[in-house]
């Protein structure tokens, strides 16, 4: 496990976060969704896990009535299998424990197996099939997991 520091994101991130999209995602989040929601901070949390100085991975979690949502998380590839995405939910299940909720939510790619190993080795389960949630068409799965998670 490569231990990493957990911080918020801050304006100066950006460019790191749209780096870590590019490298992680075919359709990426825009910038200027990224730039705007850390300017204008409203319900949604970005969470960083950086090694010294530089970024590894992110994750974005938001709040949804009982339940919080983990709207995006990305580790740069050369960091993976080593605990980082492990650690980024750690801090969200200790902010969803914060807000009250009891379980947390989230959609992931049908075809996107290694998230899905993932989730499920942390507690998520299939809950339902989105049909075409994405912009090219693809299928979201909707996971749920109650909380706390199983991050031992
Ligand atoms: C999914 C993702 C965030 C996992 O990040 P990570 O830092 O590599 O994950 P961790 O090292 O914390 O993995 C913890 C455990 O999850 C499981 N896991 C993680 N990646 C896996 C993979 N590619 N295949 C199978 N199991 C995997 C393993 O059980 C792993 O433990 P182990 O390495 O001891 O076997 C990363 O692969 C990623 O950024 N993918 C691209 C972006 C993405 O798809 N994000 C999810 C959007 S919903």
């Amino acid at each position: 496990m490569q231990i990493v520091d957990i911080d918020f994101c801050v304006p100066g991130d950006v460019k790191s976060l749209v780096a870590i999209e590019a490298a992680c995602f075919d359709i990426p989040w825009e910038e200027r969704l990224i730039e705007y929601d850390l300017n204008e901070p409203g319900s949604s949390v970005y969470l960083k896990a950086s090694i010294k100085d530089a970024i590894a991975g992110y994750g974005v979690l938001g709040r949804a009535d009982d339940a919080s949502h983990l709207m995006n998380l990305a580790v740069l590839p050369e960091f993976r299998r080593q605990g980082v995405a492990l650690q980024l939910m750690a801090a969200f299940d200790a902010i969803s424990g914060e807000w009250e909720c009891g379980r947390m939510c989230l959609e992931v790619r049908s075809s996107n197996g290694a998230a899905r190993n993932f989730y499920s080795s942390i507690g998520f389960v299939y809950s339902t099939r989105v049909k075409s949630y994405y912009s090219d068409g693809e299928d979201a799965l909707v996971l749920i997991a109650r909380l706390p998670l199983r991050l031992a």
